[in-house]
């Protein structure tokens, strides 16, 4: 455990400027303050066009649906977000690199899941569709026990977020409801893709696991899974999204998502030392598992494989870490090596967005099972 544990990675090999990459957290304000935050890889708070929402018809997928909903009526992980007498005193003791990591990833998890449920009790609320509001009622419930099961292991370090108040002060983005599905889609995917590989590599490395936390990501993936699930089947009802000039806003959201968790698991050197992992093979993992389920009905996937992809990211990466340098410098000089950073960022993102992408056809059964 120790040496796991060291202060120094040997995964670090520099931080640029001297510039930490993850804010140090000492109290709830510090946690709130970055829950709340609007960077460009920060978790985001979503609303939509509640009438459209409304208008949404499900019954050419009637079948798939029905399935689906007698999935999250009969509730598989209703027992499973309750703590054992492992949480507490054994979760103290981390290094302060990793710690400071660490309360960024959750802080970070807490607020994508709290996130969901914000959005999906909201359309809940306002559609008065039964069977939109069934689903996102059973959304909601997940959501809440995720960000809920987060926060209390933030609490136990005293630095617990106000959900209430993130969802009252926090700023939304407006999503028409095509968006929110590609997005929420994307994000439910790889958010099962995230936990299951965590979770695989612990299982080989039990000694790697710093935290009790990790011991719930098997079941908890399920459920992440099941809500991407929902959201191709919302999809397979409306041919249109996956045609035409939506195929490349399907390109445009694979790219955001995937350069956004590049970027952001980049920050987080000590935690994933600790874990024994290397961002980029654990991004790329991930990306895998996300690209071959997103075949279910995604008629394009990017070509994660090729040379020119990664080196795109890692273009993306340093851009990223040399506007945080420029911005921790201040000064007329630094603002303008941060607008620098961000258009070079902006420029290689395009780049990558016109690279060719591999097309497939679609299955007939939109429905995929968690097989990784
Ligand atoms: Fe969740
Ligand atoms: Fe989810």
């Amino acid at each position: 455990m120790s040496a796991i544990l060291s202060p120094r990675p040997d995964s670090i090999t520099a931080v640029p400027g001297g510039v930490p990459f993850v804010a140090p957290i000492n109290s709830s304000d510090d946690a709130f303050n970055q829950a709340r935050a609007d960077s460009l890889i920060s978790p985001k708070f979503y609303t939509t066009d509640f009438e459209a929402m409304d208008r949404i018809d499900v019954s050419s997928v009637q079948a798939e649906w029905d399935q689906l909903i007698s999935e999250f009526r009969s509730d598989a992980n209703k027992d499973h977000f309750e703590r054992d007498d492992a949480f507490g005193a054994e979760v103290m003791a981390l290094p302060e690199g990793l710690r400071d990591e660490f309360f960024d990833f959750l802080i970070s998890s807490a607020t994508s899941e709290y996130s969901g449920c914000v959005l999906y009790a909201d359309i809940r609320a306002k559609v008065k569709n039964p069977e939109m509001r069934e689903l996102m009622g059973y959304m909601a419930r997940d959501e809440s026990r995720h960000s809920g099961f987060i926060n209390r292991a933030l609490k136990d370090f005293n630095v617990g977020l106000d959900l209430p108040a993130l969802r009252r002060t926090k700023a939304y983005t407006f999503f028409k409801p095509k968006f929110i599905f590609y997005a929420t889609y994307l994000s439910e995917k790889i958010g099962y893709a995230r936990y299951i590989t965590i979770h695989r590599t612990l299982e080989q490395h039990p000694e790697r696991r710093f935290h009790p936390i990790f011991r719930w990501f098997e079941q908890w993936c399920l459920d992440e899974f099941r809500h991407g699930e929902a959201f191709a089947v919302l999809m397979k009802a409306d041919p249109k999204l996956q045609s035409g000039v939506n195929k490349l806003w399907i390109r445009f959201f694979l790219l955001a998502v995937f350069a956004t968790m590049y970027v952001r698991d980049h920050t987080r050197p000590y935690m994933f030392g600790a874990l024994g992992m290397k961002p980029d093979e654990f991004g790329f993992q991930v990306f895998r598992i996300t690209t071959a389920i997103s075949r279910q009905i995604f008629p394009i996937s990017l070509d994660i494989e090729h040379p020119a992809f990664r080196a795109g990211l890692e273009s993306m990466r340093t851009s990223f870490e040399g506007v945080q340098a420029a911005q921790a410098r201040g000064g007329l000089l630094g603002k303008l090596q941060a607008l620098g950073g961000n258009l070079k960022i902006a420029a290689t993102f395009v780049r990558l967005f016109l690279r060719p992408v591999h097309r497939h056809a679609l299955p007939d059964d939109v429905r995929v099972v968690p097989a990784w």
